[in-house]
C-alpha cells in the first residue's frame, strides 16, 4: 500500500528557503538577476524563494521531460516550453525541485551556455548525492537526501502530492 514517510518538515522548508535566498541576495547585490523555474516540481520553492529576494528579480519557465528508462536515465532530454526571454548578458539562476542524477541539469546548463549569459547558477531545493553524476555543478543547496522517491512541495509522483506542505519518502507506489 503507498504510504509517505515525512520527511522535511514545513518550518525546516521555510527556515531553508529564507538561508537559500539570503545567500543569493548577497551573491547577486545591486544586479538584476533573471530566476528560471524548471516546471513543474519548482513552482511552490520559486514562488516562496522570489519573494525572499531583494535583487530586482524577473521570472520565466522552462518545462523539460526525459525520455526513456529513468533508472539508466539517458540524458536525453527534450525542452517542452522554452525559455520567452532572451538570457545574452543576463545573470540567470536556475531553479530546481531536486537533482537527481543530474543529467537534466547538465543538459539545461550547457544549452543556456550557448545564449551567452552573463553568469549562470543553479539552486535545487534537494540533491541525492548518492547517485549525483561526478562534476555537477549545483551553487545553492538546500538539502542533501538519501536515494529515496520524494513528494511534496512541488515534487510528484505520477502528477500527484505536489500540493503537500512538507516533503515525505514514498513508500511502495501503487
Ligand atoms: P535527473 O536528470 O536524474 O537529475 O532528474 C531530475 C528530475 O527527475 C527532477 O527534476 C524531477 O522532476 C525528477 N525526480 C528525480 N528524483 C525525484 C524524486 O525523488 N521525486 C520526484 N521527482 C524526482
Ligand atoms: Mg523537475
Amino acid at each position: 500500500m503507498e504510504s509517505l514517510t515525512p520527511l522535511i518538515d514545513k518550518d525546516q522548508v521555510a527556515a531553508k528557503v529564507q538561508e537559500l535566498a539570503a545567500r543569493i541576495t548577497h551573491d547577486y547585490e545591486g544586479q538584476e538577476l533573471l530566476v528560471v523555474g524548471v516546471l513543474k516540481g519548482s513552482f511552490l520553492f520559486l514562488a516562496d524563494l522570489v519573494k525572499l529576494l531583494s535583487p530586482k528579480v524577473i521570472v520565466d519557465f522552462v518545462q523539460v521531460s526525459s525520455y526513456g528508462n529513468r533508472s539508466i536515465s539517458s540524458g536525453n532530454v527534450q525542452i517542452r516550453k522554452d525559455l520567452d526571454i532572451n538570457i545574452e548578458d543576463k545573470n540567470v539562476l536556475i531553479v530546481e525541485d531536486i537533482v537527481d542524477t543530474g543529467l537534466t541539469l547538465r543538459h539545461l546548463r550547457d544549452l543556456f551556455e550557448t545564449r551567452r549569459p552573463r553568469s549562470l547558477k543553479v539552486v535545487s531545493l534537494l540533491c541525492k548525492p548518492e547517485v549525483l553524476a561526478p562534476g555537477t555543478q549545483i551553487e545553492y543547496v538546500g538539502f542533501e537526501i538519501p536515494n529515496k522517491f520524494v513528494v511534496g512541495y512541488g515534487l510528484d509522483y505520477a502528477e500527484r502530492y505536489r500540493n503537500l506542505p512538507y516533503i515525505a519518502i514514498l513508500n511502495d507506489p501503487d
